[in-house]
């Protein structure tokens, strides 16, 4: 499934770098390129679009004004699984396209140990064994896999309910509700640590590039080797 799986993912980089471009400068370096930028924004999209429905199906004091965002209740009682379909379908595709660098390591495990000095800011720079994604990242990104796969599962048998027994859909309701509840909380932190928290990152998902001080103090072992194979693509240049 690995080599299929990377195999397709290095076509799809290759077909969408040619229809938009990522501009590195002098003192920056590529972190995403455009491929990963689409992928991740449709994520995100559908993403807001399903909690949104989600919302205003879940719970009545919100449900008066988000349904007539989407043309009613039952338009977004409609809505709401097709919004979850396209989201995960997105989502599978962005697990290709990150499953290699969010393999969890013994760098991450000495990073969750520090991960209260993190939070409250305490150390300006990473650890020197940090890579490509710190394991706060990778632990976000497994989580919102295991939610997509709990979210499909309960989301089909709710849609269906009229197949399967009550219990069955009793037990359905609750597990996507834990997962969307989950999901919530690790994205409320995921865009605070996207934007306010580390200044730099987000212009990553825009056009594609970090600066070379970013990535040496958010990403140290990731900046040595972006820079050596840099370096060395020069030097078989010159
Ligand atoms: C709408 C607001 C969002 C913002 C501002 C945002 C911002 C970002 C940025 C800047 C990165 C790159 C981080 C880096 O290169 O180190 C990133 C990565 C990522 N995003 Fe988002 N994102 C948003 C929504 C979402 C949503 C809705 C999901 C999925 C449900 C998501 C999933 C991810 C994942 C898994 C990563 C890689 C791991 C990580 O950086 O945590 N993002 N996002």
């Amino acid at each position: 499934m690995s080599v299929r799986a990377k195999d397709f993912d290095e076509k799809a980089r290759g077909e969408f770098a040619r229809i938009g471009t990522t501009r590195v400068r002098r003192g920056e370096l590529l972190r995403h390129p455009v491929y990963t930028r689409f992928l991740h924004w449709s994520v995100a999209i559908f993403f807001i679009l399903s909690l949104l429905t989600g919302f205003a199906i879940y719970s009545p004091w919100l449900f008066h004004w988000i349904a007539p965002l989407f043309g009613g209740g039952p338009r977004t009682r409609l809505l709401h699984p097709w919004f979850g379909l396209v989201f995960t379908v997105f989502f599978f595709f962005q697990f290709l396209n990150w499953f290699v660098p969010m393999a969890w390591t013994e760098a991450d495990r000495r990073w969750t140990k520090r991960l209260r000095q993190y939070a409250m800011n305490e150390e300006g720079r990473e650890l020197e064994d940090v890579g490509f994604f710190n394991g706060g990242q990778k632990l976000y990104f497994w989580a919102i896999v295991v939610s997509a796969i709990l979210f499909l599962i309960t989301g089909v048998l709710m849609w269906f309910d009229h197949l399967v027994g009550r219990w069955i859909v009793a037990v359905s309701y609750v597990i996507h509700d834990l997962a969307a509840l989950v999901m919530l909380a690790g994205f409320i932190i995921h865009v605070y640590e996207g934007t306010a928290h580390q200044p730099g990152t987000f212009r990553s998902m825009i056009d594609g590039t970090v600066t070379e001080d970013w990535a040496r103090t958010h990403h140290p072992a990731w900046f040595r080797t972006a820079t050596d194979s840099h370096e060395e693509a020069q030097k078989t240049r010159e």
